[in-house]
């Protein structure tokens, strides 16, 4: 009847039971391909496409996320988990400021999480792009590399 919640309308209760177990489906197939990975409230998610820099931006706003930031270490471990699935280092949310050395988001905020391979950040201005080893570490690096695709969402 007109007016009530939905909750209480067992048609459209059965549409979300469906809609759920499908959901959950696909995700189960995607996570089997190592394409996704859910962290928190972020889902990762991979093209297995190796870009630079800037059409990974491209490619994550096209599909309606960002490339992935990692903003604390469990979130620094899903991305690894990529990273190590498709053995293919991945360029970050991460870029060098005004300040040679300094990195930060690319909002412009400051970081206020690093993983830093030992002896980096090395590039002085000249690396303004950071990847991630197959180790989870991070490395300044030139923007114009091919590097495994990753957005978050
Ligand atoms: C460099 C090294 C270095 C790192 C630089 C890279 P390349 O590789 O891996 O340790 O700090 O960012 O460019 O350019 O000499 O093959
Ligand atoms: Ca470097």
């Amino acid at each position: 009847p007109q007016g009530l919640p939905a909750s209480v309308d067992p048609e459209l209760q059965e549409s979300l039971q469906v809609l759920k177990h499908r959901i959950t489906r696909l995700e189960g197939v995607l996570t089997l391909e190592g394409k996704l990975t859910e962290v928190g409230e972020k889902i990762l998610a991979t093209s297995g496409k190796e870009v630079n820099f800037e059409t990974t931006l491209k490619a994550c706003e096209h599909a309606g996320g960002s490339i992935a930031t990692p903003r604390n270490k469990e979130e620094n471990d899903a991305i690894l988990d990529i990273v190590k699935q498709f053995n293919r280092y991945a360029y970050l949310g991460i870029r060098e400021s005004d300040v040679p050395g300094e990195f930060q988001y690319l909002d412009g905020k400051p970081l206020n999480y690093t993983n830093w391979h030992a002896s980096e950040p090395n590039g002085k201005g000249g690396e303004n792009c950071v990847e991630m080893y197959t180790d989870g570490g991070w490395n300044d690096r030139k923007c114009n590399q091919y590097r495994l695709t990753i957005c978050e969402f």
